[in-house]
């Protein structure tokens, strides 16, 4: 990794030795003192920064969020709990996509169903510390899913912003029967978090969109747990993590992950994954920065994709992420609707069952292999990101049909020989 820059200066202000610096400006700020979300100079985005960043001989006990605490701003968090997912081996698939290695995280498999639980037990927990007592996010689903459960167990007010129409059933009931107040918005995600945003702004509730930094400082761990449990088996860390983007807050939190080990000495720079992001065709505008070589991302006003987790136009996380991407030698890709399903069954037929979006990952991965993006001796982890039944529509298309039988013993066997 070329530039690896994480500013030593602790503020005065710093508690405990945290503090928020601008990824734009360098400007620090207290932590907790007052709500914010984005810089006081520049409205760059902030960023969590640890005055001690530790090494693998510090974190203890099984595997969690919490195991990594000194790697948080907290030691314990509002938590249900999360974390500990499993690195699935997939041996057809890594045989059929071809290379050295495949392994599956998947981060479907944490309480909600989706990896926002670990951003949300840290962000939940800071929500307490600055006395705040309404949360909100906008949502493409499982960030809502997430916010509505880990609120209800703080005992705080939710607010969710969903696009109308956009969201998979199996995110709209969890938000709903977690008790969150659920808000349809006549227009896409990116609108909803542009109103959201206004509302935090006003003071009306603290956001808990992956734009609050401590989110992220959660979503790290994810890169931690793979790395510790990739190590277990071959002795060394991936070549390389592909992961769907929508926001691209996963995409800037592992960033940060490997930034804070090579910082403390724990990973060697040249060991650094290839981050490697994939993107729906129709919602692709960190694809076309990457491509095109653009250090600004285009917002696209017109977004669709089957996989509506990330049919998102404006990846807020942009400016942490393309970084990420760029420096680890990693790249962008999109992938059509239909290479997504045939992904997701794929996964689905090694007994993975994951949502849409999670299975961009994997196609991803198998565009690059055959184009010569991605070399057959490499070692490579898919993240997914959501479980199946999140989408129960997407998966029931994407499945076989059931087919009706009479009531009888021999007529069930006729129809199966039939
Ligand atoms: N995969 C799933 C299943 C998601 O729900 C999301 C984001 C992503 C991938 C993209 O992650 O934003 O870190 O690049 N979902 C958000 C939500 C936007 O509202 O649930 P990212």
């Amino acid at each position: 990794m070329a530039d690896l820059q994480l500013r030593d200066d602790v503020p005065a202000a710093a508690d405990d030795g945290v503090w928020l610096a601008c990824v734009e400006c360098g400007e620090t700020f207290a932590p907790f003192e007052a709500v914010r979300y984005t810089c006081d100079d520049c409205d760059g985005l902030l960023e969590v920064r640890y005055a001690d960043l530790p090494t693998w001989d510090d974190f203890e006990g099984e595997r969690s969020v919490w195991r990594y605490s000194d790697a948080l701003p907290f030691d314990q968090g509002v938590s249900l709990p999360e974390g500990g997912t499993p690195l699935h081996r997939v041996p057809r698939l890594e045989e059929s996509v071809g290379v050295d290695a495949l392994r599956i995280k998947h981060e479907g498999m944490n309480p909600t169903g989706s990896f926002k639980d670990r951003g949300m037990t840290v962000g939940v927990r800071v929500a307490q510390e600055v006395g705040v007592d309404r949360l909100a996010c906008a949502s493409t689903g499982n960030t809502s899913a997430a916010l509505a459960a880990y609120g209800a167990r703080a005992g705080l007010e939710t607010l969710v912003l969903l696009p109308a129409g956009k969201v998979a059933a199996g995110k709209v009931a969890q938000a709903a029967l977690h008790g969150a107040r659920i808000l349809e918005v006549d227009g896409n995600f990116d609108r909803c978090l542009d109103i959201v945003q206004e509302l935090a702004g006003r003071g009306e509730a603290y956001l808990l969109n992956s734009l609050n930094p401590f989110r992220l400082e959660g979503q790290k761990t994810i890169g931690l747990e793979m790395l510790e449990q990739f190590r277990d088996d071959y002795g060394e860390v991936p070549d390389r993590i592909v992961l769907p983007v929508g926001n691209a807050g996963n995409t800037a939190a592992l960033y940060k992950c490997f930034r804070e080990l090579v910082k403390a000495g724990a990973l060697d720079a040249e060991e650094v994954p290839k981050l490697t992001g994939v993107q729906a065709e129709g919602a692709a505008p960190m694809v076309e920065a990457i491509e095109e070589g653009n250090d600004e991302v285009r917002r696209w006003e017109d977004v669709e994709t089957i996989a509506t987790a990330i049919r998102i136009g404006n990846p807020v996380n942009a400016p942490k992420a393309l970084p990420g991407i760029r420096e680890t030698g990693g790249t962008a890709v999109p992938v059509s609707d239909e290479a997504i399903t045939e992904a997701q069954r794929d996964l689905a037929g090694e007994g993975v069952g994951v949502e849409p979006a999670s299975a961009a990952s994997v196609a991803g991965l198998r565009k690059l292999r055959e184009r010569g993006g991605v070399d057959p001796d490499e070692q490579v982890v898919c993240l997914t990101t959501g479980h199946l039944l999140k989408d129960p529509d997407a998966a029931a298309a994407a499945g076989s049909d059931p087919e009706p039988v009479p009531d009888d013993a021999d007529a069930v066997l006729d129809h199966l020989e039939g």
